[in-house]
């Protein structure tokens, strides 16, 4: 993790007036996700000039996405926060993880990109469930709770970030408990496990990251719906069409 990344982040979250702990590490990572786009984009934009996530009245045109978007897509129009997830799947690479952990990675922190923060962990296993393994969408849905819990028999510690900007003694909320207790004895639990070793040192400023060297791990775990993303009537359908437009009014 970058420090100087770290601490300019943790500045902006500690004056937003956030209170619940888990809430708190959600915006600091969403903080750290833009602060890393802009700085591999050589921008030095303030958080109160970045545009938000999210279309409002008056704002500049969204990027027009094609008639049957797949989720390459998504990544080159809606997912303006991708370098953290890309980085992710690279060290997952890097570290001979095997493609659905590779995918797990690339796609964990979605929802926090462009739909929504809170439980980020669940929106985003959700919204890819119909598309991908059961594995996948496990892994990612316990990822957000793992990352409270240390597991020292595969090197994972409580997130340094998570001790500069909360202390060492907060406690995570009681839900958050209850599901790393059950993940914890689950046979996937690596997986989810695997998502937490690539994710918290996944804030390297100078690391160059695209998303070509996992074009052909989509291509071979992402069931793409022929109808697009958004057009398939499965039951998360609605949540892609919502990043395509999220202004519509009703
Ligand atoms: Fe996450
Ligand atoms: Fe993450």
């Amino acid at each position: 993790m970058d420090r100087r990344l770290f601490l300019k982040a943790a500045a902006a979250v500690s004056g937003a007036g956030i209170v619940g702990v888990n809430d708190r590490a959600e915006a600091l990572e969403h903080e750290m996700m833009h602060l890393l786009d802009e700085s591999a984009a050589g921008s030095s934009v303030t958080p109160a000039e970045r545009p938000p996530l999210r279309g409002a009245e008056g704002e500049d045109p969204l990027s027009v996405m094609p008639a049957k978007p797949t989720l390459l897509d998504f990544f080159e129009h809606r997912f303006g926060s991708a370098s953290h997830v890309l980085q992710s799947a690279t060290r997952a690479m890097e570290h001979g993880m095997d493609e659905e952990i590779i995918l797990a990675c690339l796609l964990h922190d979605l929802s926090v990109m462009n739909l929504i923060r809170a439980d980020h962990g669940w929106w985003c296993a959700q919204m890819i469930q119909p598309y991908v393994s059961e594995r996948v969408s496990w892994a990612i849905r316990y990822h957000q709770a793992l990352r409270f819990f240390p597991d020292p028999s595969v090197g994972y510690e409580y997130p340094e970030m998570y001790v500069r900007m909360f202390g060492a003694d907060h406690e995570p909320e009681p839900y958050i408990h209850a599901a790393y207790e059950y993940a914890r004895n689950h046979k996937w639990y690596m997986a989810a496990r695997s998502i937490t070793m690539h994710d918290d040192y996944s804030f390297d400023p100078d690391k160059k990251v695209s998303i070509e060297p996992f074009t052909d791990i989509v291509g071979r775990h992402f069931r793409q719906p022929k109808e697009g993303l958004g057009n398939d009537n499965s039951p998360t359908a609605h949540m892609w069409r919502t990043m395509i437009n999220p202004r519509r009014r009703l």
